[in-house]
């Protein structure tokens, strides 16, 4: 018999001010009662970029009422929740330290436990939310902030087997559309254009391709975009459809070689869950906003169909930035019978799911997210 739990999530790390209520019974049925999630994309796009400070005001502004929104929505008071879960890193220092002060306020005012819940450990749960999946699984991080390929052991327990040694995937989509003209965020704009070009048409280098480490590497690319743009332009919309479609064929193929040895990887340490005794496939999770990009879903898809690996992607609304993934984090600390966080926790910019990762030198440059 495992204890019923419902847990509050709060989640502000980045651009999304969100608050979620999720339980899980002793059955193990476990039932998201509430998601409401308020991007700040409106405040931000102006800038090319999320601006942190107004990021923080957006956050103390929505958070209260988001909240109440949460649990009425939920149809639960507080006294029905059993433990508040906050983002307490990493990401952008001025949101955390509005949510994670807003959840110790409500465990305190309540009397219920708080956890503070590390952000990259909430999206490496979030499958066995909504798939049931069972541990060890691989899960590929690719958004704005991250691009992180993770072991994911059990609850607590990660291994970073790649991380970027510069720009995050998404990052590089947003670079490329900046360069390009297209608006902010990059990635919708350039999958959108892509689709009416050429993707034979630029040779775009596949950074680390054929290495033996599990890494990432995308400056090179963006850099080999501004160049092959300066040396054509004025650009046409076919100019720009090609690049587009050329840049996307170079990340798919950096993809395809990356986490084809990080799956490879994978079966050879746990040949027990690879074989067909056990009767389940391995698999692979993506989470990210970039995981929205149908291109890249193809290429992973058909890496896994090649490899004997279940693909799966949680709802794209689970995939991005929610509060539901941090609650579910929480729960599943809390149902481990882990201690709660003590109320002077301190939010953490850079927070590391796994603390034997070496720093990579240029990794994380917009100083926030590991
Ligand atoms: O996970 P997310 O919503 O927020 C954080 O970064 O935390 O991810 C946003 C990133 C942006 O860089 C955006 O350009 C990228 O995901 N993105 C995409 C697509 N949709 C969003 N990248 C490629 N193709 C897409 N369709
Ligand atoms: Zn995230």
């Amino acid at each position: 018999m495992i204890p019923f739990l419902r847990i509050l999530g709060i989640e502000t790390s980045c651009d999304e001010t969100a608050a979620a209520v999720v339980e899980r019974d002793a059955e193990g049925h476990s039932r998201i009662l509430s998601d409401v999630v308020l991007s700040q994309l409106d405040e931000h796009s102006a800038y090319g970029g999320v601006v942190p400070e107004i990021a923080a005001r957006a956050h103390v502004e929505a958070l209260d009422e988001l909240i109440e929104q949460a649990l009425k929505r939920a149809n639960v008071s507080l006294d029905e929740v059993d433990a508040i879960a906050a983002t307490s890193g990493p990401g952008l220092i001025g949101g955390l330290i509005v949510g994670l002060m807003t959840g110790k306020a409500i465990a305190k005012a309540a009397g219920k436990p708080l956890y503070a819940v590390n952000h990259l450990e909430g999206h490496a749960l979030t499958a066995r939310l909504t798939d049931g999946l069972s541990f060890p699984y691989l899960m590929l991080l690719v958004s704005g902030g991250h691009t992180q390929l993770i072991l994911v052991r059990g609850v607590g327990e990660y291994e970073r087997w790649g991380t970027t040694i510069d720009d995050a995937l998404g990052e590089a989509f947003d670079k490329t559309a900046k360069l390009l003209g297209l608006p902010y965020p990059g990635g919708p704009a350039v999958e959108r254009m892509a689709r009416d070009g050429n993707p034979n048409r630029f040779a775009f280098p596949r950074p680390l391709v054929g290495e033996a480490r599990l890494d990432f590497s995308f400056s090179g690319l963006k850099t080999a975009v501004r160049q092959a743009a300066q040396d054509i332009a004025p650009l046409s919309d076919q100019d720009v459809a090609d690049i587009c479609a050329s840049f996307q064929k170079a990340i798919s193929r950096t993809l395809k070689d990356r986490i084809g040895r990080g799956l490879q990887r994978f079966k050879t340490e746990f040949p027990e869950a690879t074989g067909p005794s056990t009767g389940e496939k391995p698999a692979l999770v993506v989470a990210g906003g970039v995981a929205a990009n149908l291109e890249l879903r193809a290429t992973l898809q058909a890496l896994c169909d090649k490899n004997g690996f279940r693909f799966i992607a949680p709802p794209l609304s689970l995939c991005t930035d929610n509060a539901v993934m941090i609650a579910w984090a929480g729960l599943e600390r809390m149902a481990t019978g882990a201690a709660p966080d003590p109320l002077d926790v301190q939010p953490r910019s850079r927070w590391p799911l796994d603390s034997n990762a070496e720093t990579l030198i240029g990794f994380g440059k917009r100083g926030a997210k590991a």
